[in-house]
């Protein structure tokens, strides 16, 4: 294999380095997948098309993938505050195709694109790097499909790859070296987790965060079994929403009130908040007065992995020395929490956010607040006997 660029893109038997570092093609492609009679590529430039070029014949697939942070890879304030846009290490994930591309091309900003998965071949990761190799010279775009047709805008090659997980956690997959030498830091578990999980046998990343539906998977050609949501978490980032189950009621014990609130990952095979070292859900009970007003006390349980620099400041990862923390719910967990109610409270009410990151670490990147995305949530009223 040679490297040539980055520390990540491997262009096995396709691209060589030429003296400038920079890739060109050598011979076709050889992967591990089943394709149909090839044309000899010999020393084809890597092509590298935009998504809009899809969307001809493939609008719905690119109309969900926009909507997925995958199409956002590139340019998330949060990634591009960490210099993400200028560190190869990063672009190994986040800009995979950076190497084929001149650096002005608009593609850039597509972030992970439509060939930065279908034109990849094999995939070889190791825990900061997803050992990618592509074949972006022979125009086929690789999927699951093994029954597709060649056609005039592209050739298609059968590939078992994208229905495993093991492509997925090529990417999702993280551990960085501490600040200032030390053991590597945990970033992105959730492929470590789903191995270890009972899905391993049963259910692919693919299989919950690319459902589909009946239909056209091209315009015009006959319907299939299933067109892939490419959203990543579906309709309204629905998926959230099944993660968490919050079950909530009033206890009394002499004269203590309490709410007892049991929260669980009822959904995911990996821990919640899924995904980058310092998402955070945040269950929050609030009280409301007989007249339905807010009484002042609200108590909040925050649920993260939480890397520190230091002096123990929470700090992305780049930044960290040490986790400091790390309270999430792993699959198929139970937590119960207790809230006391305060005097004069009719009702109590519980809702579970998620979070990107913490307020605190945007603020000190000078990035927006994290939006706060509802997930669930649970009214309690307190009868004359709880109170
Ligand atoms: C993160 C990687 C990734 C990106 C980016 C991506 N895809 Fe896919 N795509 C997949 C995977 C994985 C499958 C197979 C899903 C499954 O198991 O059913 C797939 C399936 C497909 C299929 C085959 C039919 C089907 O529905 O399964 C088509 C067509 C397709 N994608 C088009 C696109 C287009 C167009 C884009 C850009 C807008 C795109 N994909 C972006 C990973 C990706
Ligand atoms: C001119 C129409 C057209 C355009 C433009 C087009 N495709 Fe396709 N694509 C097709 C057709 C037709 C199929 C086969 C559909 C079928 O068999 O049901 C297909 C199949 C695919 C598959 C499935 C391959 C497999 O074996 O699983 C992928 C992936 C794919 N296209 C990706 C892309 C990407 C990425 C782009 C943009 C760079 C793109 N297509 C642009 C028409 C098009
Ligand atoms: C080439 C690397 C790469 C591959 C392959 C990849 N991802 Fe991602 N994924 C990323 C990056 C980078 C982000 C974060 C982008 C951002 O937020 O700016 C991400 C984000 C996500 C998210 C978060 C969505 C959200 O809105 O918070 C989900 C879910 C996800 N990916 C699922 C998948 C699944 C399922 C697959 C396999 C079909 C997959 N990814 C393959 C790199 C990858
Ligand atoms: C049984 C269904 C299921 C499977 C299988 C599954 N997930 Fe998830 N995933 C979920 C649910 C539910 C959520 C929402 C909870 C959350 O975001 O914390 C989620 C959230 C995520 C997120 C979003 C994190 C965020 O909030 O930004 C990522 C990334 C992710 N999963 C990656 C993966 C990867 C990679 C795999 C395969 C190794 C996988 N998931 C397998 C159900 C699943
Ligand atoms: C091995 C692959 C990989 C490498 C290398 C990588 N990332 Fe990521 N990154 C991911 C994945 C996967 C996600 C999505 C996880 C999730 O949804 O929570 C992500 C998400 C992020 C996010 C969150 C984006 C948002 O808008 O919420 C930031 C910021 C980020 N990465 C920064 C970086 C920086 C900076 C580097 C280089 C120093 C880097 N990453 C290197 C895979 C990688």
């Amino acid at each position: 294999m040679t490297r040539c660029w980055g520390p990540s893109l491997v262009f096995a038997g396709l691209l060589a380095c030429g003296e400038s570092g920079q890739p060109h093609a050598t011979t076709a492609a050889r992967p591990e997948t089943k394709q149909g009679p090839t044309t000899s590529p010999s020393t084809q430039a890597p092509e590298v098309r935009s998504a809009v070029r899809c969307a001809e014949c493939h609008e719905p697939y690119v109309r969900t993938w926009e909507a997925s942070a995958h199409a956002d890879a590139a340019r998330s304030p949060y990634y591009q505050a960490l210099g993400g846009g200028k560190d190869r290490r990063c672009a190994a994930c986040h800009t995979p195709l950076r190497g084929a591309l001149d650096g002005d091309d608009p593609i850039h900003d597509e972030g992970i694109t439509c060939d930065a998965c279908h034109g990849v071949t094999a995939v070889a990761s190791t825990p900061r790097d997803p050992g990618l190799t592509f074949d972006l010279v022979s125009n086929r775009k690789y999927g699951p499909l093994c029954d597709s047709k060649d056609h005039y805008f592209h050739r298609v090659g059968c590939s078992q790859l994208f229905t495993e997980s093991r492509f997925c956690g090529a990417c999702h997959h993280l551990e960085w070296p501490a600040r200032g030498g030390g053991a590597a830091l945990p970033v992105i578990t959730d492929f470590a987790e789903w191995s270890a999980s009972d899905a391993r046998g049963s259910t692919s990343c693919q299989e919950c965060h690319m459902s589909g539906e009946p239909g056209e998977v091209a315009r015009g050609w006959d319907p299939r079994d299933k067109v892939s949501r490419h959203d990543l978490l579906g309709d309204g980032r629905g998926l959230l929403g099944d993660a968490v189950d919050l079950e909530a009621r009033a206890v009394t014990e002499g004269a203590e009130r309490w709410i007892e609130v049991e929260v669980s990952n009822r959904g995911a095979p990996h821990s919640i908040p899924a995904g980058l070292a310092g998402r955070r859900l945040v269950l929050r009970a609030e009280f409301v007065d007989a007249k339905g007003d807010a009484l002042p006390l609200r108590e909040e349980r925050v649920y993260a992995r939480v890397l520190v620099d230091k002096v123990g400041a929470e700090v992305p990862f780049t930044r960290a020395v040490a986790v400091a923390e790390d309270s999430r719910l792993g699959p198929g967990e139970r937590r119960v929490e207790r809230f006391r109610v305060p005097d004069g409270a009719s009702a109590a009410k519980l809702s579970v956010e998620r979070l990107a990151l913490a307020p605190t670490v945007a603020a000190a990147l000078g990035v927006d607040a994290p939006v706060a995305e509802s997930i669930a949530g649970a009214d309690v009223a307190l009868t004359s006997d709880d109170r």
